[in-house]
């Protein structure tokens, strides 16, 4: 029995060798992200953070889809003409998980997009560091279909994986794309048949499990980052992470991949990981 069983509501997780599964668990409605889902994500994100059991966050749905986007009843619907804080409020609650704690999470994250994702859901999508899609999930910018244009991060996240051209066509026409076309696009890294999505999935996490946190965090929040700076506060940037992540990273990585390769001649650092101490 997972230990956060009961937990929340909209959202399972259970910790698995070192794997954190969050798993959307609106099946009925497609998972829609609707006020509770939003919360329940940032305090997810957040216990998980401290958790450490979990060492790779992988983020999927339940049933047929991974997320049908923002949920249109429980913000659009029912917010429509109550007070001007209550949108505000709204979204803010969306950026601060879908975001805000994603985009920078201290920790690995895949999104595994099992169906449907739409609209909204890309903000997630793209958060997340990496992302293996079945080849048969369906994906879209389905907000000119009903009468918005995409909001949030929307629209520079599928920019910033998929270039200018395509993202154009994406949210011009809100056309459906397969999770195959996602991959060869660079929305997603891989697609695969969906009975082999979680195998694929354990096989990348065991990987990152297998690196040293503290210079992967340091190196993958470290190239997000530096996408938005200039080219001179990008080499200060990046020198300064290097250090902070030589001064925080406890087991001495460094020390012990040069040992290795230099000394021992038992890695050859181009070719394999260093070999870490069991914890
Ligand atoms: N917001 C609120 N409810 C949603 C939803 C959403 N984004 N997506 C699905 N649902 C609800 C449906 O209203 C339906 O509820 P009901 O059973 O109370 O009638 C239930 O989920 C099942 O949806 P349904 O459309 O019957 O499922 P489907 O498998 O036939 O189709 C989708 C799946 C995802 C193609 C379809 O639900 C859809 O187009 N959803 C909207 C996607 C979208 O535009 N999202 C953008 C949001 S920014």
């Amino acid at each position: 029995m997972s230990k956060y069983e009961g937990k929340w509501t909209t959202v399972l997780v259970d910790v698995v060798d070192g794997i954190a599964w969050v798993t959307f668990n609106r099946p009925e409605k497609r998972n829609a992200m609707n006020p509770t889902l939003n919360r329940e994500m940032a305090d997810v994100l957040l216990t998980l953070e401290l958790d450490r059991d979990a060492k790779v966050l992988v983020l999927t749905g339940a049933g047929t889809a991974w997320t049908a986007g923002m949920d249109l009843k429980e913000y659009f619907r029912e917010t429509d003409g109550k007070d001007e804080i209550y949108e505000e409020a709204a979204r803010r609650q969306c950026s601060l998980w879908q975001w805000k704690l994603l985009r920078m999470y201290t920790k690995p994250t895949i999104a595994m997009v099992n169906g449907w994702c739409f609209g909204g859901g890309f903000s997630p999508l793209v958060a997340c560091d990496l992302a293996i899609a079945s080849e048969t999930a369906i994906f879209g910018l389905s907000e000119i279909n009903w009468g918005i244009p995409p909001g949030n991060l929307v629209s520079k996240a599928l920019g910033d994986c998929v270039g200018h051209r395509k993202s154009l066509e994406l949210i011009m026409t809100g056309d459906t794309f397969t999770g195959a076309q996602a991959a060869e696009w660079g929305l997603v890294n891989k697609a695969v048949p969906l009975e082999k999505l979680r195998e694929e999935t354990i096989a990348l996490a065991a990987k990152l499990i297998d690196k040293n946190p503290v210079t992967l965090r340091a190196a993958k929040n470290g190239f997000k980052m530096c996408r938005e700076l200039t080219w001179d506060q990008n080499e200060e940037y990046l020198y300064a992470k290097t250090d902070q992540s030589r001064q925080r990273d406890k087991e001495g990585g460094r020390e012990k991949g040069m040992k290795q390769f230099l000394d021992d001649k038992t890695i050859k650092p181009g070719l394999q990981s260093y070999k870490r101490d069991a914890e």
